[in-house]
């Protein structure tokens, strides 16, 4: 929406104008920034489309005043100043419509014409994904620090005591040695995490797709698992589906997935607490459907919505003192998303949790038969 030739002009000069006119206007509204000019009175003479989508303005705001179209006293105050001859402004707001908006908006002083006068130009850009960017990422900085720094001190606090003053009584020593070495884990777990992390969002991330048997995965994973299932004593149990063949996958990420799936089905289960199950059944003809039962503290519907998050865990401190820092579902959702499958999670709170895995079936892919019976 842009203001018409002046009405005095003679008609050759009208009609290249006009043409001018339409080009100015078409070249306003492909620009992503919306674009606002300003008169000396206050009052918006020019819009871009951009700018109407971002403002939601109603037709018919041209040349009503600024502080009706925009009732944001710190941009009304903007513009006067720049119409008063003080130069350049920059402000960010949020702009509240139906969804809060943060607007960044620079204020500039436009050449005086004999015929409008003085006026100011306001670009207006869209920021609200880039600072939600900006703050995951400080939080994400903030979680990582923070978890890197319990086991730090742990480990630091416990080797000075060794330095300085080791225990006489071997026990004590020996218990000494354990803390450090745990905090010691901890610290290595979640940089394998946190660089897991960063490997999947790196753009250049591939997966290494081929048909894979799922039965050697789960038989390598439990193989890892087996001491701390027995420690607990819990017992892991695989049933696996004859006619369900081999998985179009990368065998490393079905690794991890499974890995932490059943990590987490014996951390939040509780000693003695039975067994805890992986079966696996068709979904159509093309998917397998992979399960991770256990019978544990289960995880209430309120928190099943939040688990896949980074760094959420439901019971703090119980979790860090099991070793988790709450990376392990959000490393497991990304590299189901990058295999093209899904996760849920169905769980009672005191009953127990299954976490299902959809997969596509290699054969499905075109990738060779379905396995051997
Ligand atoms: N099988 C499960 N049973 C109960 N709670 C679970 C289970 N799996 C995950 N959770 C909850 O989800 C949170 C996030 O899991 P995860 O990302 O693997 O982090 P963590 O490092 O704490 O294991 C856990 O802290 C726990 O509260
Ligand atoms: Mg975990």
């Amino acid at each position: 929406m842009t203001e018409p030739a002046p009405p005095h002009a003679p008609p050759l000069q009208q009609s290249v104008l006009a043409a001018r006119q339409n080009l100015f206007s078409t070249m306003l509204d492909a620009m992503t920034d919306g674009v606002m000019v300003v008169d000396d009175k206050m009052r918006v003479v020019v819009t871009n489309r951009a700018l109407r989508e971002i403002l939601l303005l109603p037709p018919g705001s041209h040349g009503r005043p600024l502080n009706q179209v925009v009732r944001q006293a710190g941009l009304d105050e903007a513009f006067a100043q720049v119409l008063s001859g003080e130069g350049t402004r920059n402000l960010e707001f949020v702009h509240r419509g139906l969804q809060d908006r943060v607007l960044d908006v620079l204020v500039v002083p436009l050449p005086d014409h004999e015929h409008w006068g003085h006026r100011a130009l306001g670009v207006v850009r869209d920021v609200t994904e880039r600072r939600q960017l900006d703050r995951m990422l400080m939080d994400f900085i903030a979680n990582a620090s923070h978890e890197l720094r319990t086991p730090t001190t742990a480990i630091l606090g416990y080797a000075e005591t060794l330095v300085d003053a080791a225990p006489k009584d071997p026990q004590v020593l020996a218990g000494f040695h354990q803390t450090i070495y745990r905090h010691a884990q901890r610290l290595s777990t979640l940089l394998a995490q946190l660089l897991e992390l960063c490997r999947l969002d790196d753009e250049t991330y591939r997966m290494h797709f081929e048909a894979v048997d799922l039965e050697s995965v789960l038989a390598v994973v439990v193989e890892q698992l087996a001491d701390m299932a027995s420690e607990s004593g819990l017992s892991l149990q695989v049933s696996t589906s004859p006619q369900l063949g081999r998985v179009w996958a990368d065998r490393g990420a079905l690794e991890i997935v499974f890995a932490n799936l059943l990590q987490n089905a014996i951390k939040y289960t509780p000693p003695g607490g039975g067994r805890i199950e992986v079966r696996m059944r068709p979904e159509g003809t093309s998917r397998v459907q992979v399960s991770v039962i256990d019978s544990g503290i289960g995880i209430s519907a309120e928190d099943q919505l939040r688990i896949f998050e980074r760094f959420y865990r439901v019971d703090r401190g119980r979790s860090r003192h099991m070793g988790g820092v709450g990376l392990g579902l959000s490393i497991v959702k990304q590299l189901v998303d990058h295999l093209g499958g899904a996760i849920e999670v169905s769980s009672q709170v005191g009953r127990g949790s299954t976490f299902s895995v959809v997969l596509t079936l290699a054969e499905a892919e075109g990738r060779g038969p379905a396995k051997a019976l």
